[in-house]
């Protein structure tokens, strides 16, 4: 079964969709890579399936107490003076808050609040999570009494990451996950999302972080969710195949459209045969025409040759899509 599910979704900021009646399913335990070109959809996926965003139409179907943890494609901004400890246990879900105060109070030398926060903490049993808590900062490689202010965007990421992994999900969404991450960092992740024992989606222009971690390649195209088994190379290999088919289905409608066309311009003896029905469906086809022009914008429609060749790609390209033409 499902553990989230989103129907026939319908999200719209602009004259095209974003998703046009576009139907995505996670199973326990899956392990799907998000790709599409940029500005396709996909962090907004990421946010409608936190549930951060609702779509205008459609159904999302949530399992019952699914924990859902969100890692955002930008470092986290920060305003305030905060530690690390302090900013990580706000990801734990139940009294995370009450927590970091106390780390807060600490920091500031207030002994009367970190003794009563302690109280606090002790009531609610939130001292049992704080073991885990310091592991996975430990994990990571950061320090719980380290100030945010100053640290480089590579570590804020590692912060931010921290404490998505906190709230021990059992769905992990992770926006551009490798980005401003070094290769130690990198592998270290794998490695997580390989034992991790919950579910996780990931967008990632990453060919090689890719093909180490996914079972299946989701593609925002266009107002659609298409799913791939398999690695990143089997996704080329199916949107190769996919766009071939999608090539040969819009000749063959342009070509009846422009026999229809040819036909509705005959002279005066065709007109006064001419049936109602066949203009009504002249008129639906060439408002389908417009709309998939209108859809396509200036996205050409082609795998990258030199992916399919099997030249490798360096990290945080996005190189499935050829822009513009
Ligand atoms: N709240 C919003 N209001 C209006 N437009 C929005 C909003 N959020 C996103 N958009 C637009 O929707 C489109 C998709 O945005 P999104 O961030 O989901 O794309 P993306 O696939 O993650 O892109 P990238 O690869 O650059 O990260 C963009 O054109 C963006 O400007
Ligand atoms: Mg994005």
């Amino acid at each position: 079964m499902s553990i989230l599910s989103l129907n026939e979704i319908y999200l719209s900021y602009s004259a095209a969709p974003l998703f046009d009646h576009a139907s995505f399913a996670i199973e326990e335990g899956d392990r799907v890579a998000i790709v599409g070109r940029n500005g396709a959809g996909k962090s907004t996926l990421l946010k409608i399936l936190e549930g951060k965003i609702k779509p205008d139409e459609g159904r999302v179907i949530v399992k019952q107490g699914l924990r859902v943890a969100r890692l955002e494609q930008d470092p986290p901004m920060v305003s305030e003076k905060m530690t690390v400890g302090a900013y990580c246990a706000l990801g734990i879900p139940e009294n995370g808050e009450l927590l970091s105060k106390y780390y807060m109070s600490i920091e500031q030398g207030d002994s009367a609040q970190s003794i009563s926060l302690s109280a606090k903490l002790e009531e609610h049993g939130v001292w049992q999570k704080e073991g885990e808590l310091q592991r996975i900062i430990g994990l990571i490689g950061l320090k719980p009494d380290t100030q945010l202010k100053g640290l480089s965007g590579g570590w804020l990421r590692k912060v931010a990451l921290a404490r998505a992994l906190v709230s021990n999900p059992d769905l992990l969404l992770l926006d551009e996950p490798t980005n401003h991450l070094d290769i130690t960092t990198i592998e270290w992740l794998q490695e997580f999302i390989k034992n991790f024992k919950g579910a996780v989606v990931f967008i990632s222009h990453d060919r090689s972080f890719i093909n180490a971690v996914a079972q299946r390649v989701a593609d925002v195209d266009r107002g659609k969710i298409l799913s791939f088994v398999g690695n990143y190379d089997a996704y080329l290999e199916g949107k190769k195949e996919a766009l071939r088919m999608e090539e040969i289905a819009n000749k063959d409608f342009d070509r009846r459209l422009s026999e229809e066309e040819a036909w509705i311009r005959k002279g005066i003896k065709a007109r006064l045969t001419r049936s109602d029905s066949r203009i009504r469906r002249l008129k639906a086809m060439r408002v389908e025409h417009k709309e998939r022009r209108a859809r396509l914008g200036n996205v050409n429609l082609r795998v990258d040759d030199r992916e399919l060749s099997g030249k490798s790609c360096s990290r945080n390209t996005k190189p499935w899509f050829k822009d513009g033409g």
